[in-house]
């Protein structure tokens, strides 16, 4: 399925045109397709259709309340690392048995909502954060569902700063001290060792790295069984990478293949973390071009998104698509250009030394693979309102985050 076709010329998403779009609710848009959504979370499903599993869907990746919801009435449970996203999943309607609560640093008043919601289970990222929750389930007079993250020292070989599980990484408690810690969380009465979790990083390539961590896992595992520590979860983590240029990531089945035998064996309930796979491809951001500038150096087109809508280039000096909305601008001449935003900082780009079709002031343009890590990591920097974001659902369309105003810029402020 491809969720962003050229139809009678013009770049839709599913059925809806983009340039309508534009027309109704402006730019910079964020524009997301509900089929594409749906089809990468069933694809895990059918993945791994053979063991008990949970697709606890990354939040971090898009937390829109729409996006959530349509998840959330497809099955899917959610993997959170705040109180804010643990507010985001129960207002979207998931589920908490199937919430789990990922991440470094969670204050007492995080676990406490968590435990009081009843989530599934607490991924405790290091001994004094696993002390903090026993003391917090016992004022409150319960025991939490408890996984250690474990760190299992391996090389994702993707971005430093998106892998996770080195040595050397914040995340996790080391690999040779996990039995230690989970024989203490075993003798803690506010704490219920039910799993254990690993994530290793994110826009994984290759299947190989997956393989290792989750064989170092289930090698755990099953020495937690022989001191009779029961482990009936075991979350995998997120991290399968989509295509944004030329990577051949490998399919959520190839994913699952090298995955399952370890899994079946140990006869648990497999949770899963996916952000980027479920929600990246079926993204785009959807601006306009306001100029063009010919320094003499470089050929700029300057849009109405910038850094502060998409900052993925600027911070990873990531690749994105860029698609004109025409088709037949594909027809003509190519151009090798910057694509740049209106914000004040020269890091202010969507791409650079790129090959485009002449682009003309007005010209729409869609950066693709932007529905993860783009609306969620934008900001209000240079004062510019947050875009409006829509959910395409075939020939319809619902805007599930409406355009910030400037009086939703100050709301919070005051001036003495
Ligand atoms: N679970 C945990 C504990 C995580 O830290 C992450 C992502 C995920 C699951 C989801 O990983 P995914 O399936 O999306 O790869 N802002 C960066 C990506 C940061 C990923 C952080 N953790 C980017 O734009 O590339």
């Amino acid at each position: 399925m491809e969720p962003f076709p050229y139809r009678d010329f013009e770049l839709c998403c599913e059925q809806v045109s983009l340039r309508a779009l534009a027309a109704d609710v402006g730019t910079p848009a964020y524009v997301y397709s509900k089929a594409a959504l749906l089809e990468s979370l069933g694809a895990y499903d059918r993945a791994f259709a053979e063991v008990p599993h949970v697709v606890c869907y990354s939040v971090k990746a898009n937390s829109n309340l729409g996006v959530l919801a349509t998840l959330a009435r497809a099955g899917a449970g959610a993997d959170i690392v705040s109180g804010g996203e643990l507010y985001r999943a129960l207002r979207a309607g998931v589920p908490a048995r199937k919430i789990v609560f990922s991440g470094v640093g969670k204050t007492r008043a995080e676990m406490r909502a968590a435990l009081e919601a009843g989530i599934l289970m607490v991924n405790v990222e290091s001994r004094s954060e696993l002390r903090a929750l026993d003391q917090v389930a016992r004022e409150l007079g319960t025991r939490a569902p408890v996984a250690l993250r474990v760190n299992p020292d391996v090389d994702p070989q993707t971005h430093p700063y998106v892998a996770t599980g080195l040595r050397t990484s914040k995340f996790g408690i080391p690999y040779a001290e996990a039995l230690e810690v989970y024989e203490e969380a075993a003798g803690l009465k506010g704490v219920a060792v039910v799993g254990a979790d690993m994530h290793i990083g994110s826009q994984l390539t290759q299947t190989a790295p997956f393989g290792d961590a989750v064989a170092r896992v289930a090698a755990l595992v099953k020495a937690l069984r022989e001191r009779s520590i029961e482990i009936r979860l075991v979350d995998i983590g997120g991290g399968l990478g989509i295509r944004y240029r030329e990577e051949t990531p490998p399919t959520h089945a190839q994913y699952a293949r090298v995955l399952l035998p370890a899994l079946a064996e140990l006869g648990v309930t497999v949770l899963l973390e996916p952000g980027r796979s479920i929600a990246g491809n079926a993204g785009v951001l959807l601006t306009r071009v306001l100029d063009r500038k010919d320094t003499g150096a470089r050929t700029f087109v300057v849009v109405d998104a910038a850094m502060n809508d998409l900052i993925r280039p600027s911070l990873y000096d990531s690749w994105h698509e860029i698609r004109p909305v025409d088709e037949a601008r594909l027809g003509g001449p190519m151009e090798k250009v910057d694509v740049v935003g209106p914000v004040c900082e020269s890091g202010d780009f969507l791409a650079k030394d790129r090959e485009l079709a002449e682009a003309e002031e007005g010209d729409l343009l869609a950066v693709m693979s932007a529905g993860a890590y783009g609306f969620v990591m934008s900001s209000n920097y240079n004062t510019r309102p947050r875009a409006v974001e829509v959910l395409v659902d075939g020939d319809r369309y619902t805007i599930v985050r409406r355009r910030e105003t400037y009086e939703d810029l100050v709301a919070g402020e005051t001036m003495s």
